[in-house]
C-alpha cells in the first residue's frame, strides 16, 4: 500500500481511540449500577441478588466485545500512525500502555462471557480486570494528549506556564531605543552587530531549544527530527536532512520557519510560541556560516 494511504489510515487513530474509551466508561458505569441498584431491587423483590444480576449480564458482554473490536482498530491505526510521526520515549510508552489496555479489554471480555451467571468468583475476577483496564486508560489517554498537544498542555492554563519568554536576539539589545528601530530589520537585512561564529552557534542552539525541542528533542521527536545537535539536524527527519551546512535556501528547517504562519507545515505549529524575525535571521546566518564539513565527527 502506498505510504500516503497508510499515513491517512494512521491519522484516524486519535479519533478511533474514542470508541473503546467510551465503551469502557459505559461498562464501568453499568457495573456500578448493577452492583448497587439491581442487587437492592432484587433483594427487595425477594428473588435474591442473582436473578437480576444474571439478566443484566447480556449488555456488558456485548459492550466488552465491542470494546475489544474498537481497541483492535485503535491499536492498528496507532501502529500505522507511529510510522508517520516517528518514535520517541513518549510514543513508545503510549503504544505499550495502549496495547496493554487492548489485551486487558480482551481478558475482560472473556471474563464477562464466562461470568454470565453474574455472580461467583469469575464475576468478581471480571470486575477486577475491568477496573484494571479502566485504570490503564487514564495514563494511556493522557500520553496520547501529550503527543498531540505537547508536554504539560492539560494544566498549563492553571499553572500559567503557557508562554515562555521569547528568546531575545542580540540585535534587539543593541539600540538605546529598540522600539524606534523595529522596522529596520526586515528579512534579508544583515544582522546589525556582527557576532563571532561561536556566539552565533550558541544563540542558534538556544533559539531552537526554546522553540522546537519540546517536539523535536530527546523526549519526543516528531517526524523523527531532533534539533538538539547539529549532527541530528543534518541527518534530519522523515523527509531527509533538515539543514544543509552553508546553504540556507536548501535547508527545510529554515524554509519551515519562513513559511507564513497560516500555511500548513509552518514551524513551530501555529498555536505554539513563535521565534522573532531576528531569531529567524540569526538561524539563517548560522546555517550560512557552517562549513560543508560541519557536523562530521573529528
Ligand atoms: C508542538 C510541536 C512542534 C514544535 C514546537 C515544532 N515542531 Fe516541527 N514538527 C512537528 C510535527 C507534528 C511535524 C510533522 C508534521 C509536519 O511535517 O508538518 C514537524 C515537522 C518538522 C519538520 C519536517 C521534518 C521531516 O523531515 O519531516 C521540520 C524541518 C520541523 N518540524 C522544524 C521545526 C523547527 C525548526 C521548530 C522550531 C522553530 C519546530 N519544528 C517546532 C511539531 C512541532
Amino acid at each position: 500500500m502506498p505510504d500516503a494511504l497508510l499515513d491517512t489510515i494512521g491519522r484516524f487513530h486519535p479519533m478511533a481511540v474514542h470508541l473503546p474509551v467510551g465503551l469502557l466508561v459505559a461498562l464501568a458505569a453499568w457495573e456500578c449500577w448493577r452492583a448497587v441498584v439491581l442487587r437492592r431491587a432484587g433483594a427487595r423483590a425477594g428473588e435474591g441478588p442473582e436473578t437480576r444480576a444474571q439478566a443484566s449480564m447480556h449488555v456488558p458482554v456485548f459492550l466488552c466485545w465491542l470494546a475489544v473490536l474498537g481497541s483492535g482498530v485503535a491499536i492498528g491505526t496507532g501502529l500505522l500512525h507511529e510510522g508517520e510521526i516517528g518514535r520517541d520515549a513518549t510514543t513508545d510508552l503510549h503504544k505499550w500502555l495502549g496495547i496493554g489496555v487492548g489485551v486487558s479489554a480482551l481478558v475482560t471480555a472473556v471474563g464477562a462471557t464466562l461470568a454470565r451467571s453474574g455472580v461467583g468468583p469469575i464475576a468478581t475476577a471480571y470486575r477486577v480486570v475491568l477496573l484494571i483496564t479502566f485504570a490503564g486508560l487514564i495514563p494511556a489517554g493522557h500520553l496520547g494528549g501529550t503527543i498531540t498537544h505537547g508536554e504539560g498542555y492539560l494544566f498549563e492554563r492553571l499553572l500559567d506556564r503557557g508562554t515562555p519568554e521569547p528568546v531575545v536576539g542580540p540585535s534587539t539589545r543593541n539600540g538605546p531605543d529598540p522600539a524606534s528601530g523595529a522596522g529596520a530589520t526586515g528579512a534579508g537585512d544583515p544582522l546589525p552587530a556582527p557576532i563571532d561564529a561561536e556566539t552565533l552557534g550558541v544563540r542558534a542552539r538556544q533559539i531552537l531549544a526554546a522553540n522546537c525541542e519540546s517536539c523535536h528533542g530527546p523526549a519526543r521527536a516528531r517526524n523523527r527530527l531532533r534539533v538538539d545537535s547539529l549532527e541530528a539536524m543534518i541527518e534530519g527527519g522523515r523527509h531527509g536532512p533538515a539543514i544543509v551546512p552553508g546553504d540556507p535556501p536548501s535547508s527545510p528547517l529554515l524554509e519551515r520557519l519562513r513559511l507564513p504562519l497560516e500555511v500548513r507545515g509552518h514551524m513551530p505549529p501555529r498555536d505554539e510560541p513563535q521565534p522573532s524575525a531576528e531569531d529567524i535571521d540569526l538561524i539563517e546566518a548560522w546555517i550560512a556560516s557552517l562549513g560543508p564539513s560541519a557536523g562530521e565527527p573529528g
